[in-house]
C-alpha cells in the first residue's frame, strides 16, 4: 500500500511537470492553453503558484512519453491518467486531452489529482473533467487550494469557501489568499473539518444563481453541526467570485464582502421568507426550519443569541422559539 501511494505521488508529480511544460513550451500549449489563461487574466506568477498546465489534443502524447520514461501502464491507470479499455490491445489513452490543467494538491503540496477544463464550450463534453477516485485522491476529503491558502487562513483566522478552481485563483490574484473551493460538490463533513483545523470562521461565497443559493443552504447546517461560525455572501445574478472580482477590482470586491456578508440565520431566514410570502402556514414552516438550524449549533450561548435575533427578525415570541428548539433537541437525543 505504502509503496503504491509513493509511486502515485511520483507519477502525479511527473504528470504535473509534463502539463506545465506543455503549456509554456509547446507550440500548441502556447497558442491554445497559454492564450486561454491570459485571456482570463491569469498572470505568470499566478500560473506558477497554482502550477497550471495544458494537455495536448491527441490520444496518447502524455502516456507515450511516460511509458518511454519507464512508468508502467498499470501505475498510470491507477493514477487516473491512463484509460485502458478491457480487451484492448493497446496500453490505452490519456484521460486529459486538449484541456487546461489545474493540479489539485494535498495539504502538504503534493499533487494528488487534476481538474481539466475544456477551452470552448461543447454540449457533448463536460466543462470540467476530474481525476477519478484513487488511492491518494478522495474527492470528498479534498479542498482545492488548501495548500496555497493554509497559512493565510491560520493567520487571518478566517476562510472563504468558493465553488470553483478559477474563483480560488482569481481571488489569490486579487490579494485574497484565505480561500478554498469545494469544486462543485456539495460540502462534506470531511471538508468542513479540514477547514476547522485552521479556523472556526467560514464565509461561503457562492455563485449568484439559485443552484448556488440552495448549495449554500445545504452547506450551512453541516458547518453549524461542526461548531464553526458561518457567514454567507451572495453575488449578483450570473456572477461568481472570479467574474465579479475581475469586473469590479480587488477593492470593490472586498467592500462587497464586508457589506453583503450575512450570518447564516439572517441569510436563511431572508431566503425562506422570500419564498413564503404572507401565507401564515408557510411562515410557520419557515420558523420551524430556522429553529431546526439553530438547534444544530453545539454552543448554548450562540444558540441563545440566534433565538433572540430570530425572534426580532420574524417578530415572534423568543420564549416560543426556545421552547420549540428544546423540543427538537430532546427528539434528536
Ligand atoms: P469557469 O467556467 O471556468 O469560470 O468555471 P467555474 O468554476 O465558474 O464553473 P462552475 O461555477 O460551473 O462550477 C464550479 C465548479 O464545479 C468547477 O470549478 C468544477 O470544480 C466543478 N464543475 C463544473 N462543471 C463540471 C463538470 O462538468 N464536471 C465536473 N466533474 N465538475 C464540474
Ligand atoms: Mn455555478
Ligand atoms: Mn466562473
Ligand atoms: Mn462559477
Ligand atoms: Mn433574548
Amino acid at each position: 500500500r505504502q509503496n503504491v501511494r509513493e509511486s502515485l505521488y511520483i507519477i502525479l508529480n511527473y504528470a504535473k511537470n509534463y502539463y506545465q511544460h506543455q503549456l509554456h513550451n509547446s507550440e500548441e500549449g502556447q497558442a491554445i492553453g497559454l492564450s486561454y489563461f491570459r485571456e482570463r487574466g491569469f498572470t505568470n506568477e499566478i500560473r506558477k503558484k497554482f502550477e497550471l498546465g495544458y494537455s495536448l489534443d491527441n490520444w496518447d502524447s502524455f502516456s507515450k512519453e511516460a511509458l518511454e520514461k519507464g512508468y508502467s501502464a498499470e501505475i498510470l491507470e491507477k493514477a487516473g491518467l491512463l484509460i485502458h479499455k478491457e480487451g484492448s490491445h493497446t496500453a490505452g489513452y490519456d484521460r486529459f486531452r486538449g484541456r487546461v490543467i489545474f493540479p489539485i494538491h494535498n495539504i502538504a503540496g503534493k499533487t494528488i489529482a487534476f481538474g481539466a477544463r475544456i477551452l470552448k464550450s461543447d454540449k457533448n463534453q463536460p466543462k470540467y473533467l476530474n481525476s477519478p477516485e484513487t488511492e491518494v485522491y478522495h474527492k470528498s476529503e479534498v479542498l482545492y487550494g488548501i495548500y496555497q491558502a493554509k497559512n493565510a487562513i491560520r493567520s487571518l483566522e478566517h476562510c472563504y469557501l468558493v465553488e470553483g478552481y478559477t474563483d480560488v485563483i482569481s481571488l489569490h490574484q486579487a490579494g485574497i489568499e484565505n480561500v478554498v473551493a469545494s469544486s462543485g460538490t456539495s460540502l462534506t463533513v470531511e471538508q468542513i473539518r479540514l477547514i476547522g483545523r485552521f479556523t472556526p470562521n467560514i464565509t461561503i461565497l457562492y455563485d449568484g444563481d439559485m443552484a448556488g443559493i440552495k448549495a449554500a443552504l445545504r452547506g450551512l447546517d453541516l458547518v453549524l453541526e461542526e461548531g464553526l461560525n458561518v457567514n454567507v455572501v451572495l453575488f449578483p445574478d450570473n456572477e461568481d467570485p472570479d467574474s465579479y472580482v475581475r469586473r469590479v477590482g480587488a477593492e470593490a470586491f472586498k467592500a462587497h464582502l464586508k457589506k453583503a456578508s450575512k450570518d447564516f440565520i439572517t441569510f436563511k431566514t431572508e431566503i425562506l421568507l422570500q419564498d413564503a410570502g404572507n401565507d401564515p402556514f408557510r411562515l410557520a414552516a419557515v420558523i420551524q426550519e430556522v429553529v431546526n438550524s439553530i438547534v444544530k449549533i453545539p454552543d448554548a450561548i450562540k444558540r441563545q443569541v440566534f433565538f433572540h435575533r430570530t425572534s426580532e427578525m420574524m417578530r415572534v415570541d423568543e420564549q416560543m422559539l426556545i421552547t420549540e428548539g428544546n423540543k427538537l433537541m430532546r427528539k434528536q437525543q
